[in-house]
């Protein structure tokens, strides 16, 4: 903001995946925040790539348009633009790119990327109270599953990680497993909360150190499936009819959801308690789509009480994937000066 310099004006853009968001936050303070939802995905059961990207250089103009006048910032007060690099979808993270990198240019504005996992970590300094530092960050997505050390809003380690299926694949693949549609964690979140999740037990995997492992609990589930719940591992004389197997899917959807998301959460809570104690650290927060899950948000804040944690869980519309993240970390890089070149391009797998 021109005239002003102790406010700091961001517009951000993310298109990682299929949500075309855009936001600003002046000094930290989320003014707008707009999401547009990709619905094209769910006769597919799951996200097709080509589809995301035309569908965000649809959306892509009017959603920073809305973002702005929402706002009330006009466009030549913005101080910088920041972006989503990485990681993702080549093609989605292109469109947000280059249009960030237009904007940069036209604007005459610094540019600031930024990286998708380290700014769901920090969308838990959008809102009051926030965390102090060190902090300890379980993020759950959809694409990822981590524990982060964060030291300061720049200065993070993860020190945990899923070693093969991310928290919202297991959801959605065990909600396939079942029949239900595409994204099916949410689905199986509100089934799971008229059931018993101690009605069955499926594996907890053995895994050293802080990192997970969820291809076992979803090897277990089909199984289970196969055999219509008589077993949890594979036995030939027990497999089951598919009019046999739909029926017992039928009959114990509420338990075996509400089963599964005991376990999913069990692994989850069960590395972050561990890390915990390693490190030390009390401040414990909760970040990406998967932390909408009401169990998991009912277990986590119950383990928090008991062991004396301060817990932070960021709003809904700050778990799933936004722009106002990519603002916040935008902000605290403009404070570091950490602004990047018109050649820098998206990156699909970037590490930290
Ligand atoms: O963070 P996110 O919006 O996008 C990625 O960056 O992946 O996370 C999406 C994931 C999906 O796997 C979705 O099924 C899961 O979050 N999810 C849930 C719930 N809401 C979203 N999983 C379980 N329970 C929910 N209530
Ligand atoms: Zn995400």
């Amino acid at each position: 903001m021109q005239n002003d310099k102790e406010k700091i004006a961001i517009l951000a853009i993310e298109s990682s995946c299929d949500e075309t968001s855009a936001s600003v936050c002046v000094d930290g303070r989320i003014l707008s925040n707009l999401i547009a939802t990709q619905k094209v995905h769910e006769q597919f059961g799951g996200v097709v790539p080509e589809l995301a990207s035309r569908a965000h250089m649809q959306n892509i103009v009017p959603v920073v348009d809305l973002a702005i006048k929402k706002s009330g910032i006009p466009l030549n007060r913005i101080d910088a633009i920041a972006f989503t690099q990485s990681p993702g979808l080549i093609g989605s993270l292109l469109v947000g790119s280059q249009f960030a990198k237009s904007l940069s240019l036209s604007l005459d504005k610094p540019l600031i990327t930024v990286h998708h996992m380290q700014a769901h970590v920090l969308s838990n300094l959008i809102q009051d109270p926030k965390p102090e530092f060190p902090f300890l960050c379980l993020t759950v997505s959809g694409g990822h599953t981590q524990i982060v050390l964060c030291r300061s809003p720049l200065e993070m380690e993860v020190i945990g990680e899923t070693i093969d299926d991310a928290a919202g694949e297991a959801f959605d693949k065990s909600a396939k497993l079942l029949g239900l549609p595409y994204p099916g964690g949410p689905l199986i979140d509100h089934y799971a909360q008229r059931g018993n999740p101690k009605r069955y037990s499926f594996p907890e995997p053995q895994i050293p150190g802080f990192d997970f492992s969820f291809s076992g609990v979803k090897t277990a589930i089909l199984y289970f499936l196969q055999n219509a719940g008589k077993s949890y591992v594979f036995k030939e004389t027990f497999t089951a009819t598919e009019e046999e197997k739909r029926l017992f899917i039928k009959q114990n959807l509420a338990d075996i959801c509400a089963s599964i998301q005991a376990r999913i959460v069990s692994i989850l809570l069960n590395k972050l308690k561990k890390a915990a104690v390693a490190t030390g650290i009390r401040n414990i927060c909760l970040a990406g789509g998967v932390s909408a899950n009401s169990g998991l948000r009912k277990a986590f804040t119950e383990m928090g009480a008991s062991k004396n944690w301060h817990t932070f869980i960021p709003a809904f519309e700050y778990c799933t994937d936004n722009a106002a993240m990519i603002a916040i970390t935008g902000y605290y890089k403009f404070l570091a000066k950490d602004f990047s070149s018109l050649s820098v391009s998206a990156n699909a797998r970037a590490e930290w």
